[in-house]
């Protein structure tokens, strides 16, 4: 077995001579400074043909245009330009390696590398091939991300390297096929070997052997061909014909790609706190140190930080990811929003969703139960809003209506009136402001514009006319007298008008005469004051000269009493007006207790009605009896019938009262009584007289 030549690559730009020449050039990290953050520096090349030649790389003779060992030849003398890596201070590469792309902030250079190959048809003998490349002076290391392969019928494929530490790898490649068969599927099988070396390697020495094993067998000439080559993973694809035609060595002429890297410092990383040395290479912001992973020569690199790019050698060279413009590479699915940030980018999920868009999981945060559950509430929240959007406005329409229907405008215009709105008199109408309740409707205590109210609720619709119901409220407000309670206000926007009235506060004179439970002495002055006064509201009411105003059911339970004892007669809102020349009325709502029989009769309703009516209350308050209807009438019968037979109505009076002294005045009242419930109308004294003569009975008493 003989060995043949092992080819020696040799420089072929620059002869030693030159190359010590251009030494100075050779200029520490520092000047790089200047450079701008693409990594050019003036006066310096930073572009050879396709490639972009960042610093610390650079073409040219200036000081600064490169880093130590990062000097780039650019051979213009090719129709594209090609860049050469040179060696470092007169050491050398093999030959000055092609220049494929720089990626500076990997640390990475990929160059074309030589392959070690032979072909040959001389079958006696074996032969062998190789190539080396020595890396210990410069800044570069042969990357772990390269492979190494074999190929050959029967070749043995050695790796040697001596730094970091002396190593051999070998592979072998067999075939024992006699056929030029071309097939094959890519992979490195029979006839191919591959291995991975693991380690950064700086000095590397290949070589491919093929052994002559049987000299009678042909394979030499079936399959002439064996190569070794360290290159980047996964760019061979073995075929059977590399074993045989030249194919692979035609494709290969410039060498095989080869990913180098490269420490950009000398030393290693600052310590925490350490105060840069004028050299240290890594002066960009937004940048960090890694320490070189070889550990023979200390060393290191720059990185550009998570999310930054650029070149951290130079100030300002590594500047904020805009990831969002590049989908592709960061990827931001349609359910999310790109959001770019310093360092890095966003990808919430939008409205509705949660997960994560940049790992395209975003899902919504409602099922669609839940969706159509949040939307059938939805759906009926809108209907529940709208239906009672729409019954406010009908409510509205309505309050309008009313106020119509019940003399709004007219009242307005007579401006005699305060006209109050429906929602002014709702808090008064509660269950707790109730204090009293009669066949006409309820009664609410309240306070309105500071003053103590009593509103009067109708429970039935009314049944009058717009302007009859205007023109009664106008003339009731005209009623202005101590001894009846004043209206002070309606309102109109509702079906049956509310009247708000004076409260009066100590109660009616039914209560204070009949409440059993508690009879509370009432003497004789204080009946005949309220009889008197009460007597003078009437008369006032009945003197009206236009407006003739007829009580119609003049009872205790009418006669109010306010703190003072003072009577004010209420009520008469059920009461009827009464035009001068209309006397008649149709329909009259009053307390059979005290109706006149003769109106009962006649259906003639006249201030005479009134006064009879009166005459029932004063022989209540003589007798402090109940005059009961049901009863038939017992009480004014029986007084009647009293006082026909024996002219005398003693025994009626109240014991109370039936003083002695006071019994003149007492047989008065009772007189005046008799009078007023004659059944002949025109017997009963009018009101006016009544009340002269309580007046002056009242004044013989206190004498
Ligand atoms: C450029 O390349 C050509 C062709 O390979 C070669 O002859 C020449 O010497 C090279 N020039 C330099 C400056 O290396
Ligand atoms: C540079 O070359 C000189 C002379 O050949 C040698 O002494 C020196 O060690 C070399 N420097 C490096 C870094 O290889
Ligand atoms: C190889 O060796 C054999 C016998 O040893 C000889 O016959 C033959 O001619 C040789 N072939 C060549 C190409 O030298
Ligand atoms: C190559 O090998 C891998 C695993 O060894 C296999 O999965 C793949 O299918 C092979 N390729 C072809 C084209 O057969
Ligand atoms: C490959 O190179 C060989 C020798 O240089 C030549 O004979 C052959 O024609 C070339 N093949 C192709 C496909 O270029
Ligand atoms: C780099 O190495 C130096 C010296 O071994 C050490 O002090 C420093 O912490 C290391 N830095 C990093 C980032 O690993
Ligand atoms: C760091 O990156 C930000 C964003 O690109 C940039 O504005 C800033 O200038 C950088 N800082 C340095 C010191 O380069």
């Amino acid at each position: 077995m003989q060995y043949r030549t092992m080819t020696t690559p040799s420089l072929q730009f620059l002869s030693q001579q030159q190359l010590l020449l251009l030494l100075p050039a050779v200029i520490l990290l520092v000047v790089a400074a200047v450079a701008d953050a693409q990594g050019q520096l003036p006066g310096c090349g930073h572009k050879c043909g396709n490639i972009d030649i960042p610093f610390p790389f650079g073409i040219g003779i200036g000081p600064g245009c490169f880093g130590d060992g990062f000097e780039v030849l650019c051979n213009d003398s090719y129709h594209t330009p090609r860049a050469f890596l040179r060696g470092t201070n007169g050491s050398y590469f093999p030959s000055p390696y092609e220049l494929l792309s720089i990626a500076v902030e990997k640390g990475e250079a990929r160059v074309l590398a030589p392959i070690a190959s032979r072909c040959n048809t001389d079958i006696n003998v074996s032969f062998s091939a190789g190539m080396y490349m020595d890396l210990v002076v410069t800044p570069f290391t042969v990357s772990v991300s390269n492979v190494l392969i074999g190929v050959g019928a029967t070749a043995v494929t050695m790796m040697q390297y001596t730094v970091p530490a002396e190593r051999i790898f070998s592979c072998l490649a067999y075939d024992f096929g006699s056929v030029r068969e071309e097939g094959g599927n890519g992979n490195c099988t029979a006839g191919c070997c591959e291995f991975s070396p693991s380690t950064l390697t700086k000095d590397v020495r290949l070589s491919v052997r093929y052994i002559a094993e049987d000299q009678t067998n042909m394979m030499w000439s079936t399959f002439p061909c064996a190569y070794g080559m360290l290159v980047e993973k996964s760019w061979y694809e073995y075929y059977r014909r590399d074993m045989f035609r030249y194919t692979l060595l035609n494709r290969t002429t410039q060498g095989v790609p080869l990913t180098l890297n490269f420490a950009a410092g000398k030393g290693s990383c600052l310590a925490k706190g350490q105060v840069p040395p004028p050299e240290y290479a890594c002066i960009s912001g937004n940048s960090s140190c890694a320490n070189a992973t070889y550990s023979d020569t200390p060393g290191y690199m720059c990185k550009c930080l998570d999310g930054y790019a650029g070149n951290p050698y130079v100030a300002n060279g590594c500047q904020d990811i805009v990831e969002c413009e590049q989908p592709e590479v960061y990827p931001c699915s349609n359910e999310g929003t790109c959001k770019n940030k310093l360092g890095g980018y966003d990808c919430p999920c939008k409205f509705g969703m949660k997960g994560d868009g940049k790992t395209g999981t975003c899902t919504p945060v409602f099922t669609p139960a839940a969706k159509a559950t949040v939307g059938a509430i939805a759906g009926v929240l809108l209907l529940v809003i709208i239906s009672f959007l729409v019954i406010l406005r009908k409510e509205k329409k309505k309050a309008k209506e009313f106020y119509r229907k019940n003399g709004g405008p007219t009242l307005e215009k007579a401006n005699v009136i305060k006209l109050f709105r429906k929602d002014e008199l709702k808090p008064i109408l509660k269950k707790s402001n109730l204090i009293g309740k009669g066949c006409f409707g309820e009664v609410y205590k309240g306070i309105l514009d500071n003053k103590l109210v009593a509103v009067k609720k109708p429970i039935n619709g009314s049944v009058l006319e717009s302007d009859q119901f205007a023109n009664e409220v106008i003339i009731q407000s005209q009623v202005i007298h101590k001894n009846i309670v004043r209206l002070i206000g309606c309102c109109l926007e509702v079906d049956a008008p509310m009247l708000v009235y004076e409260f009066i506060s100590q109660g009616s004179l039914h209560d204070i005469l009949h409440n059993s439970n508690n009879k509370v002495a009432f003497n004789l002055d204080a009946r005949l004051s309220i009889a008197t006064h009460s007597a003078d509201g009437l008369a006032y009411m009945h003197s009206k000269t236009n407006n003739r105003i007829l009580h119609g059911d003049v009872k205790p339970a009418n006669i109010l009493l306010d703190d003072n004892f003072i009577p004010k007669i209420s009520d008469f809102g059920i009461s009827r007006l009464i035009a001068s020349d209309k006397e008649h009325s149709a329909s009259i709502i009053g307390d059979m207790n005290y109706m006149d029989p003769v109106y009962l009769q006649e259906g003639l309703l006249t201030e005479k009605s009134d006064v009879y009516s009166f005459g029932v209350v004063i022989l209540e308050l003589i007798s402090r009896e109940r005059a009961i209807h049901s009863d038939n009438n017992k009480l004014v019968k029986n007084f009647l019938e009293a006082h026909m037979k024996q002219k005398k109505a003693t025994e009626f009076f109240d014991k109370e009262i039936a003083i002695t002294k006071d019994l003149e005045i007492l047989e008065s009242l009772a007189s005046m009584a008799v009078e007023c419930l004659s059944l002949d109308v025109d017997q009963r004294p009018t009101m006016m007289e009544v009340a002269e003569r309580l007046l002056i009975l009242s004044r013989s008493c206190k004498l």
